[in-house]
């Protein structure tokens, strides 16, 4: 069984990209498993000095369910250009440890757009040494729609089969390495 984390860069109740998210740990195939972090929002502002015996609880907890993870997903908004800080801080807590190296990793897009924060983003993950999984990205079109709305297209038959799709083949990445 592969286990994967899942994380949104999104805190909004609404949000796109927590609803893909949660959309593909349903759909996920039958060797994979996904659990969703949901801890950026209570994850103290990363400070090098309190890394080592002083690391929070919470930052703890990240680390360690990354460090036990066979693989990362993650579906990120982009703010004025950049990656939003809550999701950047995360990733910070996981910089001076072994926790993202060769870690296989997939980006996974809400929007069209937000072309800046997936290069952003690719560069960070890639700097921490994350495996990114890069030929097929998933971009399932969620921008600017109610939960009704996302609830619909994420059901569709076609959006499931992506998901499926993009699931399987990261585990295909996973497994290859
Ligand atoms: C403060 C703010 C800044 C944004 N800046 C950009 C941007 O620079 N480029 C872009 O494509 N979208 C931008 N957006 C739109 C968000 O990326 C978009 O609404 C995204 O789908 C939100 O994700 P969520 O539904 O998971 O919260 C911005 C949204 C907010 C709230």
């Amino acid at each position: 069984m592969i286990e994967i984390i899942a994380i949104s860069g999104s805190l909004r109740a609404a949000s796109t990209n927590s609803a893909l998210i949660s959309a593909l740990a349903a759909n996920a195939p039958d060797n994979c498993r996904i659990e969703i972090y949901d801890g950026i929002g209570r994850l103290p502002i990363f400070n090098p000095d309190d890394e080592g015996e002083r690391t929070p609880p919470e930052a703890a907890r990240l680390i360690e369910m990354i460090t036990q993870a066979d693989g990362v997903i993650v579906s990120c908004p982009e703010y004025a250009h950049g990656v939003p800080g809550g999701i950047k801080n995360a990733l910070d807590w996981l910089v001076s440890r072994d926790a993202a190296v060769g870690k296989p990793a997939m980006l996974v897009h809400a929007s069209t757009r937000s072309f800046y924060a997936r290069a952003a983003l690719a560069e960070v993950m890639r700097t921490m040494s994350f495996a990114i999984y890069e030929e097929r990205a998933l971009e399932i079109a969620l921008l600017g729609k109610r939960p009704a709305e996302m609830e619909a297209i994420l059901a569709e038959p076609a959006s499931r089969q992506a998901m499926r799709e993009a699931v399987q083949t990261f585990v295909g990445f996973i497994r290859g390495r």
